[in-house]
C-alpha cells in the first residue's frame, strides 16, 4: 500500500473531489442535521487495519459526513454569522491545503508570506492605520481576539482591567479569562452602541480608571451588527494610557464600501484590529487578519523562542516578516492566500459589490418584515443583522419557528436575546441570498 507519491493507491480520488467541489458550488439547499442516535452507527467499524480503500471510504465521507452538514456557506444559512465563500477561494483553499505551505516564517515560505502581507496591508490601508502597522492571519476571530488583547495586556505592565460593552463577541469573554484579566462591562443603552461617554461615565462611577488596561470595541456586535463609537472610544483609551482593540470580525468587512465608512470613524487610531475574512470577505474558513498600529509589541508577545527555532528570527523582525511571531500559533497553513487570491482575481469593486449585495437584502428583508402586521424591526440595521420582534411570540414559539424552517429546507434561523427578551433574528452574508428566499422566508411570519 502507498500512501505517498504519484503511486500513492487513491485510485480516482483526485477526480472524486474535483467532481464534489464542482456540485458544491451549484448546490444552494441547505443540508441538514442529525441526532447522533441516527449518525454515529454509520461509523462503525470504519478504522480498520487493511483500510477500506478510496471506493468505500469515500462512499462514506459522502453519506456520513457531507450528507448531514447544514451549508453554512450556502445562500439560506442565516444565523449566527455564516459565510460565503467565493469559488475562487475555494479552489485556492484546496491548492493551499495541498501544498502544505510552512508560513509560519519567512524563512520557510516567503512567497507565501510576502502575498499574506499585500492582502494584510489592503486591509490595513482600508481601515486607516499606519503604514508600518501589520500583523498575520490567524485561524479565526477567537483566536485574533485572544491574541490581540494579550498584546494590550502585556503594554499594560500589571494592570488587568478591560473595559468591554454588554455585546461584545464571547470569545472576548474567554479571552479574558484565559489571559487572568478583569472585565468591567459596560451596559449600553437601546441602540446596543458602546461610546466613548458611557466608557467614561462607567470609570467615574466605578473609579477604577487607573486599573485600565484595555478597551475592547466592536465594528459590527455579533448580535445586532452595532458599529461602536470607534472615536470616543479611542480618545477616552487612550487618554488612561490603555490599549484599544477593535473586533471587527464580522462588520470590518463593510470598511470596502464608501457609504459605510464613516461608521469606522476612528478605527484608524487602534492598536490592535481583527477582521475574519472568512465571515463577509468571501474565503474559506480558517482565516482572520489581526492588525497591530505597533507590530514589533506583538512580536514580544507571541514569538516563540527555543534552540531549534532561533533561525527563524532575524535582527530586523520587519525584514523578513514572521506570521508566527503575530498571533497564539507557530505552524500555520497561509489561510490568507484564498482571500489574495479572490482579490487579485476579481478585483476589490467585485468584492465591493458582492458585500453590498447583502446591505440590499437586508434593506429589503427589513422592508418587508415591517409591512407584516404585529412584527416591529427593533432598531434600523447599520450593517446586516435584522432584530425584531412579533406579537406574542415568547422563546418556545421562536425555537419552533426555527425547527421548521429547517426541517422544511427554507433556511437555518435561530432567535436571540436582545435586552433580555427573546426576538427573532436573520443575517445576511450571502450574495446568492435571493428576494425569493427572504420572501419564503418572510412568509412563515404571517
Ligand atoms: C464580532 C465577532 N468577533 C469574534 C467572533 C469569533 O470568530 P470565530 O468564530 O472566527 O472564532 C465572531 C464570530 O461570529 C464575531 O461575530
Amino acid at each position: 500500500m502507498t500512501l505517498h507519491g504519484p503511486d500513492a493507491d487513491i485510485d480516482d480520488l483526485p477526480a472524486r473531489a474535483v467532481r464534489l467541489i464542482t456540485d458544491r458550488l451549484a448546490n444552494t439547499e441547505l443540508g441538514r442535521t442529525t441526532p447522533p442516535s441516527e449518525l454515529l452507527p454509520l461509523f462503525e467499524d470504519a478504522i480498520t487495519s487493511h483500510g477500506l480503500g478510496v471506493d468505500r471510504a469515500w462512499s462514506l465521507f459522502e453519506t456520513a459526513v457531507a450528507d448531514h452538514t447544514l451549508a453554512l456557506d450556502g445562500p439560506r444559512y442565516l444565523a449566527f454569522i455564516p459565510m460565503s465563500p467565493a469559488a475562487a477561494a475555494i479552489w485556492m483553499d484546496a491548492v493551499v491545503g495541498a501544498t502544505s505551505f510552512s508560513a509560519e516564517s519567512w524563512l520557510e515560505a516567503a512567497g507565501a508570506v510576502a502575498a499574506e502581507n499585500q492582502a494584510l496591508d489592503y486591509l490595513r490601508a482600508l481601515a486607516g492605520m499606519p503604514t508600518e502597522a501589520g500583523g498575520a492571519f490567524c485561524s479565526g476571530g477567537s483566536i485574533g481576539n485572544l491574541s490581540a488583547i494579550a498584546v494590550g495586556r502585556d503594554v499594560a505592565g500589571g494592570r488587568r482591567l478591560v473595559a468591554v460593552a454588554d455585546t461584545a463577541h464571547a470569545s472576548v469573554d474567554n479571552s479574558l479569562r484565559l489571559l487572568g484579566m478583569e472585565a468591567l462591562v459596560v451596559p449600553t443603552g437601546p441602540d446596543g452602541r458602546f461610546t466613548g461617554e458611557l466608557l467614561a461615565s462607567s470609570l467615574a462611577t466605578t473609579g477604577l480608571a487607573a486599573e485600565l488596561a484595555v478597551v475592547v470595541a466592536s465594528a459590527g456586535s455579533t448580535n445586532a451588527g452595532v458599529v461602536d463609537d470607534l472615536r470616543g472610544l479611542a480618545q477616552v483609551a487612550h487618554a488612561h494610557d490603555a490599549w484599544l482593540h477593535v473586533d471587527g470580525a464580522y462588520g470590518g468587512a463593510a470598511l470596502i464600501l464608501d457609504e459605510c465608512r464613516e461608521l469606522f470613524d476612528g478605527l484608524g487610531e487602534a492598536d490592535s484590529f481583527i477582521v475574519d475574512p472568512h465571515k463577509w470577505m468571501f474565503c474559506t474558513a480558517g482565516t482572520c487578519a489581526v492588525l497591530y498600529r505597533r507590530p514589533h509589541l506583538a512580536a514580544l508577545t507571541h514569538r516563540q523562542h527555543g534552540p531549534y527555532i532561533e533561525v527563524l528570527h532575524t535582527a530586523d523582525p520587519t525584514d523578513e516578516w514572521n506570521p508566527s511571531d503575530y498571533a497564539f500559533q507557530l505552524t500555520r497553513r497561509p489561510s490568507g492566500l484564498p482571500f489574495w487570491f479572490t482579490l487579485l482575481v476579481h478585483g476589490t469593486d467585485a468584492l465591493g459589490a458582492a458585500v453590498r449585495a447583502s446591505m440590499t437584502t437586508t434593506a429589503y428583508a427589513r422592508a418587508q418584515l415591517a409591512a407584516l402586521p404585529g412584527i416591529e424591526i427593533i432598531m434600523q440595521p447599520q450593517l446586516t443583522v435584522l432584530l425584531f420582534r412579533k406579537s406574542g411570540w415568547d422563546r418556545g414559539r421562536w425555537q419552533q419557528w426555527s425547527k421548521d424552517l429547517l426541517d422544511r429546507g427554507i433556511a437555518f434561523v435561530a432567535p436571540t436575546t436582545w435586552k433580555a427578551e427573546t426576538v427573532g433574528r436573520l443575517v445576511f452574508l450571502h450574495p446568492l441570498t435571493t428576494d425569493a428566499i427572504v420572501d419564503q422566508v418572510i412568509d412563515t411570519l404571517r
